[in-house]
């Protein structure tokens, strides 16, 4: 069986990039990265792509400001020419169109630093410290139209302590989302995955635990 083609999109640093790069080459996750892209030329996700081999496309959006649509669609253009099978966002800091949604239909995921649909968009260790919540988390999501919206696919669960800032709870989420990524995609990698209305029902079902987190 041909393997699963995964395009990445990604604006900065890219740890999440190197976790789904790094489980692959464990032979963890099953898939390859065909592609890596970003809206940022000098993005250090770009040069963790190349030094393992990975074609790395700048893809500027500057002069695209009001123009969403057509920048998409020349997102839509690089994925299409590497024949991908998985579009990723991983870091990627750009709303994107229904022009690449419907490209890529329940076939675009995103990591999320929180537990959707608890504190959507930025800055969201900040608002979860200041709200008071016990517990955060992270969660990979298919993309719909909207911002972080779309059906849940895996979260996982972290506590906030007393003391935390929002950088010390973003590592402790972070090392989470380098785990549940690929989990994620592995499911996808093996048709586990079927979307029902707003639910993804996994082929199987995840296994179970009796380790229920409480905080305090
Ligand atoms: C992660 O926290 C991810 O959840 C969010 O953007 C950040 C990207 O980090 N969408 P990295 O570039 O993967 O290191």
């Amino acid at each position: 069986m041909n393997k699963l083609r995964i395009g990445v999109l990604v604006s900065g640093r890219g740890s999440n990039l190197q976790a789904v790069i790094d489980n692959i080459e464990q032979g963890r996750l099953s898939a390859e990265v065909a592609v890596v892209i970003s809206d940022q030329a000098d993005a250090f996700a770009l040069e963790r792509a190349r030094k393992h081999a990975i074609p790395a496309v700048p893809v500027s959006a500057q002069g695209f400001r009001g123009r969403r649509e057509e920048y998409d669609s020349l997102l839509v253009q690089e994925l299409r020419k590497y024949d991908v099978d998985l579009v990723i966002l991983a870091g990627f800091m750009r709303v994107i169109t229904g022009v690449l949604v419907h490209a890529f239909p329940n076939r675009i995921m995103n990591i999320h630093p929180a537990l959707l649909p608890s504190f959507p968009g930025l800055h969201v260790q900040k608002a979860a410290i200041e709200h008071g919540v016990r517990f955060s988390g992270c969660t990979v999501h298919f993309v719909d139209e909207g911002m972080d919206t779309g059906p849940i696919i895996i979260q996982a669960v972290v506590p906030v302590l007393d003391g935390d800032s929002s950088d010390s709870l973003a590592a402790r989420i972070l090392k989470q989302e380098h785990k549940i990524f690929s989990r994620a995609i592995q499911l996808f990698a093996e048709g586990k995955l079927t979307v029902e209305g707003r639910r993804v029902v996994i082929a199987g079902g995840m296994a179970g635990t009796d380790d229920f987190l409480i905080n305090p």
